[in-house]
């Protein structure tokens, strides 16, 4: 096989500065896949505002790779599971930029476990960070857009596609993000914005940081193309996503999963 054939179509897209002078939102991009969201906009030439929960420190040297593209960047302390924070940091990203043009819901948390080890509080938390904030955000958020605008959800294959144990409350969690997205096209379309899920696969992220080795090895075996997803493959479709071009994709649930669920 060519080496041309194993790039995906977005990817051979040439992005240039396609998202110059564009404003964009990344939730929980410290680290992991939001990480390689933000830098991915800012490549393309949006500005790009950052919030994180925990990971102060590296939201603060992501900013500082963000302004090395060129654009601007700021780094936000918010907790998606706390609407009021979520608001806040929607509302200050359009005050420091004047605009908003791309919202990406990518904050996220497992609630692992077997149905009785998963305690309900546990239950309420995967609820407010994975779909009660993404929600306020995009209430926020939406407003604030101009027609062309671009909601992007972190969704994942778990939910539709589920051949393990232990993960009901967290796939639960992302079918209502698949939901809320089919659910929100028709209305956000009126206003000329699209909104997608993007649902990866497994990816090497810190969120996987409990599986063994062995079980990394069988997740990798049960794609078709033999690995783990890398983050900067899922932040290439989002960068796809948020292009002017792609307006007429919306209310859809887009796999990348290396063809686990194929
Ligand atoms: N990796 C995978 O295999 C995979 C597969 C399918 C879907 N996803 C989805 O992809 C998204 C990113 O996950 P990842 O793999 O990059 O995982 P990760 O490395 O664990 O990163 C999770 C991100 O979410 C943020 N976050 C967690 N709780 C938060 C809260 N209460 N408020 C604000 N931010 C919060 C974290 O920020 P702090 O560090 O600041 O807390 C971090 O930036 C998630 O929605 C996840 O469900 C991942």
């Amino acid at each position: 096989m060519s080496h041309l054939a194993e790039v995906p179509f977005w990817k051979a897209i040439n992005m240039g500065d396609e998202l110059r002078g564009k404003v964009a939102l990344v939730t929980g991009a410290g680290r992991g896949i939001g990480r390689a969201i933000a830098l991915r906009l800012a490549a393309a030439g949006a500005h790009v505002s950052v919030t994180y929960h925990v990971s102060g420190a590296e939201a603060a040297a992501l900013v500082e790779k963000i302004q090395g593209h060129g654009v601007r960047a700021m780094a936000i302390k918010a907790d998606m599971g706390k609407v009021s924070e979520v608001v806040a940091a929607t509302e200050q990203t359009y005050d420091m930029f004047g605009r908003l043009d791309i919202l990406v819901n990518n904050a996220g948390i497992l609630a692992a476990g077997l149905m009785e080890d998963v305690s309900i509080e546990r239950f309420d938390e995967a609820y407010a960070v994975n779909v009660r904030g993404p929600f306020a955000a995009i209430q926020a958020a939406a407003p604030r857009m101009e027609r062309g605008g671009r909601i992007i959800n972190i969704g994942s294959i778990g939910s539709d596609f589920m051949p393990y144990k232990g993960r009901a409350a967290y796939t639960m969690s992302k079918g209502a993000l698949a939901s809320l997205t089919r659910g929100l096209a028709r209305e956000l379309g009126e206003r000329g914005i699209t909104i997608n899920n993007v649902q990866p696969g497994r990816v090497l992220t810190r969120l996987l940081k409990e599986a063994s080795d062995d079980k990394l090895s069988e997740f990798a075996s049960s794609t078709a193309v033999g690995r783990l997803g890398e983050p900067d493959e899922v932040a290439d479709l989002v960068a796809y996503l948020a292009r002017s071009q792609a307006g007429y994709i919306t209310g859809a649930n887009l796999r990348i999963d290396g063809g686990t669920s194929a």
